[in-house]
């Protein structure tokens, strides 16, 4: 199959690496030449473990190819995809469309023969049929077919979920050529025996949405209940472990902690309330989640603040993680913003470390102070703050960390720490929905 994937982005750039891991021949276009010229020289415009390692097998094997060229990229492709940004359009909302809208016009000026378009990008339903109108007035003597095919990876384990999907996703018109064209593109995939589902195009646009508004919804659900923890003097981790046994609930998703961030689950679910709205089936449930998650990042700030007996003026905080999960650099929607500007409102000086998010961070807060390591950081430190569980502060030698603060006040918003050890260490903890 020849495979073109337009957009480098995070979502292009791993599912280009993987379909030609697949064996699939892969051209990946992107407009900014420098991007371009990074990835072919290895460097790789995001963090993702083994990402790097991928694209070079492959563009050694000379089954992944880059071009900033579109036209010359998807001549004689089965199946092209689009994965460029839909970022949230600024005032209302929305999820901005024009960079599918624009890609989807190129593709058809300029297409050679019939080929199957697939949005891989996050799109509100109805999408699909937009880009199939605009091909279709571009092209009305070629046979362009349009499908959704949305992604579920997880940034920091994107690899692992492209080859090893619980589900893809195929949503069609129907088309024969097109379900033929996609069963064919995920054929190796059979092989890890991940169930393809075909159905209707805005059913497959709408997966996406109600997938990752769902598991926000668990985090949130999972948050709040912490903060009753909190109140009633019970355990959030205990209670998330009692629920999750049951089948029913599953036991993922429910770590309480700061609020989601990151670029999807914010993005996503303001998306499906709008789209809730404009169709007059307002989706409650989401948007009160949608509130309460971002009062809850501020919030964090606050608990941190009351932790030091409700006046953080002069006292200098210790940040451990920046980033909105492990093993990625991105701070988008990051709960450390928040928490940052909270800290700053309340007087505090902040120094902070991270092992992959500085350099992205470090313009985003530019007061506070970027250190070498967990142990730079605390030195000093009246309260130190696991804000993101990267694995590597799993292992802090933590009597030391103690030992070098003027308080040894830990305040563990994943709840990562053993009481016991922490006590042990030296210091008092706190936790979220737990004692203390
Ligand atoms: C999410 C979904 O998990 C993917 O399936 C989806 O494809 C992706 O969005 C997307 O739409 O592109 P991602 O944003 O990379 O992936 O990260 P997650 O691992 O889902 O974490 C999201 C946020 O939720 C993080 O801030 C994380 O700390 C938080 N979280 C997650 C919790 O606070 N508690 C949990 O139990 C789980």
């Amino acid at each position: 199959m020849k495979i073109t994937m337009i957009g480098t982005g995070y979502v292009g750039l791993v599912s280009g690496a993987c379909f030609a891991d697949f064996g699939h021949d892969v051209v990946c276009v992107d407009k900014v030449a420098e991007k371009i010229q990074a990835i072919e020289s290895g460097r790789m415009p995001i963090f993702e473990p083994g990402l790097d390692q991928l694209v070079a097998n492959n563009a050694s094997a000379g089954r992944l190819t880059f071009t900033t060229d579109l036209a010359a990229g998807v001549k004689g492709a089965d199946a092209i995809f689009i994965a460029v940004g839909t970022p949230s359009r600024r005032g209302d909302g929305h999820a901005d469309l024009s960079y599918v809208y624009a890609a989807a016009r190129e593709i058809a000026e300029s297409l050679d023969g019939p080929t199957v378009i697939v949005t891989k990008s996050t799109v509100p339903v109805g999408t699909g049929d937009e880009v199939e109108r605009i091909v279709k007035e571009v092209r009305p003597d070629l046979d362009i077919q349009v499908v959704s095919n949305p992604e579920f990876l997880r940034e920091g384990a994107a690899i692992g979920d492209f080859k090893r999907p619980d589900r893809v996703v195929v949503g069609t018109t129907g088309n024969e050529r097109a379900i033929a064209v996609m069963a064919q593109v995920y054929r190796p995939l059979n092989l890890n025996q991940a169930p393809v589902m075909f159905t209707g195009r805005r059913t497959a646009e709408l997966i996406k949405y109600a997938a990752n508004a769902f598991l926000a919804t668990k985090i949130t659900f999972i948050n709040e209940m912490a903060d009753l923890c909190e109140a009633v003097g019970a355990e959030v981790q205990e209670v998330s472990r009692g629920i999750g046994l049951d089948n029913r609930i599953g036991s993922k998703f429910l770590h309480a902690g700061p609020g989601y961030g990151g670029s999807c689950f914010p993005k996503d679910t303001l998306a499906l309330v709008k789209t809730g709205q404009d169709y007059d089936t307002p989706i409650r449930i989401v948007e009160t989640v949608v509130q309460v998650n971002d009062l809850r990042k501020r919030a964090m700030g606050r608990k941190i603040v009351k932790a030091l007996n409700g006046d953080a003026r002069g006292k200098k905080v210790a940040l451990l993680g920046l980033t909105f999960k492990p093993n990625t650099d991105d701070m988008r929607d990051a709960p450390s913003l928040a928490i940052v500007q909270a800290l700053e409102d309340a007087g505090a000086k902040i120094a902070a470390y991270d092992p992959e998010g500085m350099e992205v961070a470090a313009p985003m807060m530019p007061s506070v102070a970027m250190m070498g390591d967990a142990y730079e950081a605390a030195a000093g430190a009246d309260a130190l703050v696991l804000v993101t569980e990267w694995d590597i502060f799993r292992a802090l030698d933590l009597k030391r960390l103690a030992g070098s603060m003027n308080t040894p006040l830990l305040i563990d918003l994943r709840n990562i720490y053993p009481r016991t050890e922490a006590e042990e260490a030296g210091f008092s903890l706190i936790r979220v929905g737990g004692q203390g």
